[in-house]
C-alpha cells in the first residue's frame, strides 16, 4: 500500500522506556517481552492487587521459558528471571509513568470512551517526543487518538495472545501518523523479536476477521453442532490452531462482546453483529473464558 505520511513534530524515537497501561492478559504479556528485550517497563493498572497478579503471571511465564532454555543451568535461569523482573516496575499512576516514557502503549478494556479519556489525560503530561499506541483489536486508531494533540505520534501496535509466543505484530498508521513514528514502532516490534506487518491505510488491524469468523460460528442460530465438534472440525478440517469457541475463551468473552457491541452500534442492521445470546449470558455470569476459569469450557 502506498500512502504519504504526515510530517512529524519529532525525529525518530528510539524506544527504551515503555509504559504499558493495562496489566491484563495482553499488557502483562507485552510487558514480559519488552522487559526480556532490555526495555525499562512500567506496568499500570487500577489497583496494586491486579498489578501483583500481573507480575506473578509474568514470573510464572518466565519460569516456563527458563525450564526449556536453561534446562541444565537452573541458577542461570533464576538469574535470567530476576534480571527481567528488575526491568518491570508497577504503578497505579499512569500520569507519572508516562512522564518518563518514550512509548505509552495501552492495553485496557476494549471501550472507546475509556481509551480516549486515558490518552487525553496522558497527552497533557507526557513529554513531547513520547509516542502513544493502542493494542485495540477493533477500534479505529484515529478515533482513539482524536482526544490528543499528538496525532502524528499516535499509532496502533496490535499484539497476539499469548504475546510471548505469538510472532506477529500489526503496526497501524492512521492518515496522521508520521513516518518517524511508524518507523519507531516498526523498529520497536523488531527489537521485541516480533515480525511486524504494516497496516498503513486501514486505520485498524487486518486480523479482525478472527472475531468475525467467531461470530459467524458462535452466533449461528441453526447451530453447526456441539462446540466441541465445531472446534475439532475447524482444527482438523480448516487447519486452525484453535477452534472458535476455544479461541473466544482464550481472547476473553468480555472482550469479544465489547468488539461485537461496538461494531453493532456502527452497523446495526448487519446480521454478523447481531447479539449472541450464549455469549451475553456467559459474560453476565462473569464467565469470561480462560482468565476467569470458565467460559464456553471449564479450566483448572
Ligand atoms: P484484560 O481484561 O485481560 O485486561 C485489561 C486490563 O486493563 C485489566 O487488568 C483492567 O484492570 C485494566 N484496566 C481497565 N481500565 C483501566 C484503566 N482505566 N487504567 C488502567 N488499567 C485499566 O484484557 P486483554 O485481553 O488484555 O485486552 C486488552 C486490550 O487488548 C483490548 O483493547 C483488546 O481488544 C486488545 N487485544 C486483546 C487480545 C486478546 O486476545 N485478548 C488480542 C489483541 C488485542
Amino acid at each position: 500500500l502506498c500512502r504519504h505520511f504526515s510530517s512529524s513534530a519529532v525525529r525518530n524515537v528510539v524506544i527504551k522506556n515503555v509504559t504499558i497501561i493495562g496489566g491484563g492478559q495482553m499488557g502483562a504479556g507485552i510487558a514480559q517481552v519488552a522487559a526480556t528485550t532490555g526495555h525499562s517497563v512500567t506496568l499500570v493498572d487500577t489497583s496494586d492487587d491486579i498489578l501483583k497478579t500481573a507480575v506473578k503471571g509474568i514470573e510464572g511465564s518466565l519460569k516456563r521459558v527458563v525450564k526449556k532454555k536453561f534446562a541444565d543451568k537452573p541458577e542461570a535461569g533464576e538469574e535470567f528471571i530476576q534480571k527481567v523482573l528488575r526491568n518491570v516496575s508497577t504503578s497505579t499512576d499512569s500520569g507519572s509513568a508516562a512522564q518518563r516514557s518514550d512509548l505509552v502503549l495501552e492495553a485496557i478494556v476494549e471501550n472507546l470512551k475509556i481509551k480516549q479519556d486515558i490518552f487525553h489525560q496522558l497527552d497533557k503530561v507526557a513529554p513531547e517526543h513520547t509516542i502513544f499506541a493502542s493494542n485495540t483489536s477493533s477500534l479505529p486508531i484515529t478515533d482513539i487518538a482524536s482526544t490528543t494533540s499528538r496525532l502524528d505520534r499516535f499509532g496502533g501496535l496490535h499484539f497476539f495472545n499469548p504475546v510471548p509466543m505469538m510472532k506477529l505484530v500489526e503496526v497501524v498508521a492512521t492518515s496522521a501518523t508520521s513516518k518517524e513514528t511508524f518507523d519507531s514502532l516498526l523498529n520497536f516490534s523488531k527489537v521485541l523479536g516480533k515480525t511486524p506487518v504494516s497496516c498503513k491505510a486501514c486505520d485498524g488491524v487486518m486480523t479482525s476477521q478472527v472475531p468475525l469468523s467467531n461470530m459467524f460460528v458462535l452466533g449461528s442460530p441453526s447451530g453447526h453442532g456441539s462446540k466441541e465438534d465445531v472446534d475439532i472440525a475447524m482444527k482438523l478440517g480448516a487447519g486452525h490452531p484453535m477452534g472458535p469457541f476455544e479461541l473466544a475463551d482464550y481472547v476473553g468473552l468480555d472482550t469479544i462482546k465489547f468488539i461485537i457491541d461496538g461494531w453493532s452500534a456502527k452497523d446495526p442492521s448487519n446480521p454478523l453483529f447481531a447479539p449472541i445470546e450464549m455469549l451475553n449470558k456467559l459474560v453476565a455470569e462473569g464467565k469470561l473464558g480462560k482468565k476467569t476459569g470458565e467460559g464456553f469450557y471449564k479450566y483448572k
